[in-house]
């Protein structure tokens, strides 16, 4: 592509993970200030849906299935925009699941699925079109964290280190890029009532019980906001905001079991392996009483 042709393309809000929950409220944030929004997930159905949101808030949208477990998704994702006279200026990464219960009881093959959509699809869409903002000196990455970011997190143990990852990940590279005049910004939420939280099974443990829950809509207004103001991180919510500080704050000897406690639930399966519900197995009071 020649320097004149690049310099023709239109810069566009990129939301991958926009077929519904926060992605999709963020791609209607976006199309309030009558951005071009393109809308990334692999339900054609929930894209189309998303996309009359987006042009009814006042955007153009175009829609893109991806299955971004693919491992080519990035550079698909790319050739579809330079194909459509498009350029990434905000990357939104907010596709992410997650899993609840002891890793040792969970199925390999999906808790490796979660790392791959997590962390690597994450990184993978960062770094195909954030050396492109830089050269620009415009644009921004946003990242959905989350509050489990702050701390270990047992019986979730590899969405926890996954969220720890993207914290961490997006707030040094937003130090790294923050003189080029490009954003990187952590948004951490703590629950918030989107379909996530039925699908990983988080919200029938008691902690997810415990903390109220955001609307999608808020979430993405304050991540939005945020992000335009250059911020490395945002926790929207204050109930979110004491859970992080008192997150930070604890020892591990004191949180991880707390946690672990109550995001366990009685019919779990005991992580020794032995098909028994913890509480009949190693958590029995004879079991606890004779210190295994
Ligand atoms: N909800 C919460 O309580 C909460 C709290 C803190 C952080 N978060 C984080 O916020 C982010 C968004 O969560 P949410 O609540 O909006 O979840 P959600 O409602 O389940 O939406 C997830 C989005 O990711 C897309 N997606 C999933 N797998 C994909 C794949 N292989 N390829 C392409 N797209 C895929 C889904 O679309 P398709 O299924 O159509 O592909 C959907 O658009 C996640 O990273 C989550 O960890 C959520």
């Amino acid at each position: 592509m020649t320097d004149q042709q690049r310099e023709t393309l239109r810069p566009a809000v990129v939301v991958v993970g926009a077929s519904r929950g926060i992605g999709r409220a963020i791609a209607n944030v976006a199309a309030r200030e009558g951005a071009i929004v393109v809308l990334v997930a692999r339900s054609s159905d929930g894209l189309a849906a998303a996309a009359d949101d987006v042009k009814a808030a006042g955007g153009q949208a175009f829609t893109f299935s991806l299955d971004l477990l693919a491992a080519d998704a990035s550079t698909r994702l790319k050739d579809f925009l330079t194909s459509h006279g498009l350029v990434c200026d905000v990357l939104v990464n907010s596709a992410g699941y997650g899993l609840r219960g002891p890793a040792t009881t969970l199925p390999t093959a999906d808790q490796l699925g979660m790392v791959d959509l997590n962390i690597r699809a994450l990184t993978d869409m960062t770094l195909q079109f954030l050396p492109e903002m830089v050269a620009r000196g415009h644009g921004g990455v946003l990242n959905l964290g989350s509050i489990a970011g702050f701390t270990p997190g047992p019986n979730m143990a590899l969405y926890y280190a996954s969220k720890a990852f993207v914290r961490s990940f997006s707030e040094a590279l937003h130090q790294e890029v923050k003189a080029t005049g490009v954003t990187v910004t952590c948004v951490a939420p703590g629950p918030v009532a989107t379909e996530f939280l039925e699908r990983s099974g988080a919200g029938r443990a008691a902690l997810f019980k415990i903390l109220p829950k955001l609307s999608s809509d808020y979430v993405a207004e304050r991540a939005w906001r945020g992000f335009k103001s250059g911020r490395r991180l945002v926790v929207p919510g204050l109930s979110a905001k004491l859970v992080a500080l008192v997150a930070s704050s604890l020892p591990s000897a004191v949180k991880v079991p707390l946690i672990g406690r109550l995001q366990r639930r009685s019919r779990d399966l005991c992580p020794c392996g032995s098909g028994k519900p913890f509480k009949e197995c190693c958590g029995s009071r004879q079991a606890r009483r004779a210190g295994v």
